[in-house]
């Protein structure tokens, strides 16, 4: 009977730890995937050698800012072409022999040093097509975690929305064949996002929205699309927690009579951010209908009951009543009413 108490006790043991060490398998697996193949200093020549066979490429570089990283200023493992596809001293002398044996007219032995499978694959660079989207972004993260561009932008990419997603920083920008050579993007704003969001389309459609698909203002204005500790990847506006502050100071206070739900719920309580048919980009067709929303005693309704129901005197069928911010017009606080008034 001990014995088997014992057994039981070491299975049940056994099966509440099979979550978390498949979890840990699963951590140093995907440590090992975002392992980027071992460098040796030796093998880096610079990149002076590639314009030859590598025209396109090496043309677009010099006009990128990645130009920036092609001199000693920088290690030779972070220097120029082999920065990103790593070291190229047995891709040359491979490719280089070929070439040489070809014009020699020794097309066989050229043949024979392309069949040769061992040589051929130690010639062989970093190539992008064939990495997981954890090893690409590695890759670029090796300068671009740090201060690269913007400082901070880029510190919490690993665990953001996207990254998690298996979204890597090549599926929105290019190194050498970019739409817009400003930021290396694959796209111009919008229009990249929406590849992958298009309901977000469809918002920024409707008859009252943010300017983002006219240029007035971009997603990113809003997001940090390279990840952040907000919910949806929320940009942190420097003053407040909601980015909308950023350029709807006004509306911040602090006021003497604050409006509750916008300190306590934040501007979507009234307010789509991205666009709504409704003026104003409110989330309901009329003023009113938004506020009794919560001023009534509906069931559901947030304030009601004991809270701030519109008094008798507000007759809401005659039309005088029917437009509320006619008379609270101060509606994100005031600092001379209680009442907005
Ligand atoms: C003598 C010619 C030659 C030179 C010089 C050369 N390459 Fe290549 N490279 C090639 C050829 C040929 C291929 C194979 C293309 C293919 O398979 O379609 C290639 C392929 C590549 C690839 C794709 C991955 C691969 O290995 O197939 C990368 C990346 C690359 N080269 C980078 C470089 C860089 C960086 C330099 C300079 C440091 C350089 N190359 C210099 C001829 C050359
Ligand atoms: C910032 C990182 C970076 C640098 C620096 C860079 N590349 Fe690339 N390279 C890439 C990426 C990423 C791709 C995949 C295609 C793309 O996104 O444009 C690529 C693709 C290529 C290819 C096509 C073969 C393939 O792997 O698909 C060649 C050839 C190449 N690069 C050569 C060069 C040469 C030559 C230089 C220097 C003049 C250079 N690269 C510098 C990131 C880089
Ligand atoms: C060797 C370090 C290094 C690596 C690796 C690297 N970058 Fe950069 N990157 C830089 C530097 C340096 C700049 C220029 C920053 C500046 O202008 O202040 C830059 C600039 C940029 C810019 C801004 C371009 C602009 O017009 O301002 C983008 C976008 C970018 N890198 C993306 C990438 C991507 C994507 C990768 C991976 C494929 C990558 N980088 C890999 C060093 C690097
Ligand atoms: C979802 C799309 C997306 C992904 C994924 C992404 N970026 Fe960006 N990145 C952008 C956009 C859009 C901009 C331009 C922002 C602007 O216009 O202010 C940008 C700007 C940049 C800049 C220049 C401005 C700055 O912030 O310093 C760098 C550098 C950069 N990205 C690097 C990276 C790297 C490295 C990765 C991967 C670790 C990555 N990005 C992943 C969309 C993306
Ligand atoms: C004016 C600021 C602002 C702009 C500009 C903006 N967003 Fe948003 N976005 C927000 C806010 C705020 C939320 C959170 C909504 C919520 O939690 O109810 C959000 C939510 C999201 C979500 C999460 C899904 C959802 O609806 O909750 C996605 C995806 C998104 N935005 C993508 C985009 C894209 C793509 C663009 C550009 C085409 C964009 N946003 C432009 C403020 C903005
Ligand atoms: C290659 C496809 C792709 C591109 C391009 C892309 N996204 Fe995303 N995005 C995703 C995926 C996948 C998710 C995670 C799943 C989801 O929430 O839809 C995501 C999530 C998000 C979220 C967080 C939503 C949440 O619920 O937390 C925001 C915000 C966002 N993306 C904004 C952008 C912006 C801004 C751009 C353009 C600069 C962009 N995305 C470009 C694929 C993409
Ligand atoms: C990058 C600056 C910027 C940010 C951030 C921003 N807005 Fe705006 N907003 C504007 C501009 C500019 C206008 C007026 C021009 C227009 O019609 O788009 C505007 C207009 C509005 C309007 C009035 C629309 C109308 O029909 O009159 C509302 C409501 C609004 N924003 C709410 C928000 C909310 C909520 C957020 C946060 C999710 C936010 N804004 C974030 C720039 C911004
Ligand atoms: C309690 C609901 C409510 C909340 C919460 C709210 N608003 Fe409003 N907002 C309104 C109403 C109602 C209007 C329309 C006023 C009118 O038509 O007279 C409006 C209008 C606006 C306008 C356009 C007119 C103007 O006054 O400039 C902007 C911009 C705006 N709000 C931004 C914001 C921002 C930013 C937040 C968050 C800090 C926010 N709102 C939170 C109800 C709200
Ligand atoms: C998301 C819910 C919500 C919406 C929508 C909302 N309010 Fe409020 N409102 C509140 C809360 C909560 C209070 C604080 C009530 C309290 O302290 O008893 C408040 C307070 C008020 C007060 C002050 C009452 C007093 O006694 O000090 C007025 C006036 C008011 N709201 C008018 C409006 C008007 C007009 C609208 C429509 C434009 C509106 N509210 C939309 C939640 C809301
Ligand atoms: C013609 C001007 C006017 C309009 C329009 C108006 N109100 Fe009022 N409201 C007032 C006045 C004046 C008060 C002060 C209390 C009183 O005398 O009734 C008030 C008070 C309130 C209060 C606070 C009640 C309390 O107990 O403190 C709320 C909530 C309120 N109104 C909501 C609304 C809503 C919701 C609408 C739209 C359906 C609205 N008001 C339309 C003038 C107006």
């Amino acid at each position: 009977m001990r014995i088997l108490k014992v057994v039981l006790v070491i299975l049940f043991c056994a099966t509440a730890s099979v979550p978390f060490i498949s979890t840990r398998i699963k951590a140093s697996a995907d440590k090992k995937e975002a392992a980027l193949p071992p460098q040796d200093p030796s093998q880096y020549v610079g990149s002076s050698a590639c314009v030859e066979c590598h025209t396109n490429q090496s043309t677009h570089y010099t006009l990128t800012a990645h130009n920036k990283t092609n001199n000693e200023k920088y290690r030779v493992d972070e220097r120029g072409c082999e920065a990103c596809h790593g070291g190229a001293k047995q891709h040359l002398e491979f490719y280089g022999t070929a070439q040489k044996l070809i014009k020699e007219g020794k097309d066989a032995e050229a043949q024979a040093l392309y069949d040769d499978a061992a040589k051929a694959k130690a010639a062989k660079m970093i190539s992008f097509s064939g990495l997981s989207s954890t090893q690409a972004s590695a890759i670029c993260l090796k300068c671009h975690e740090g201060s690269q561009g913007r400082n901070e932008e880029r510190f919490n990419f690993r665990r953001s929305e996207h990254a998690r997603h298996g979204v890597s920083c090549l599926d929105c920008h290019s190194s050498h064949s970019p739409k817009r050579t400003e930021f290396l993007l694959r796209n111009t704003e919008p229009n990249m996002c929406y590849q992958c969001h298009a309901d977000q389309r469809a918002n920024f459609s409707k008859p009252f929205h943010h300017k983002v698909p006219e240029g007035g203002m971009k997603c990113s204005d809003c997001h940090n699309q390279h990840g952040g500790f907000l919910a949806k990847s929320l940009r942190n506006s420097v003053t407040g927690d909601t980015p909308c502050l950023k350029c709807h100071a006004d509306k911040q206070g602090p006021f003497v009579y604050e409006h509750a739900p916008i300190k306590q719920d934040g501007c979507q309580s009234c307010h789509t951010p991205h666009g709504s048919s409704y003026p104003k980009m409110l989330t309901r067709p009329q003023v009113k209908f938004l506020c009794l929303e919560c001023h009534s005693n509906a069931p559901g309704a947030k304030v009601g009951d004991e809270g701030t129901i519109p008094t008798q005197t507000h007759d809401l069928t005659s039309g005088r009543y029917q437009n509320c911010t006619a008379c609270h017009f101060d509606i994100h606080g005031s600092n001379r009413h209680r009442q907005f008034r």
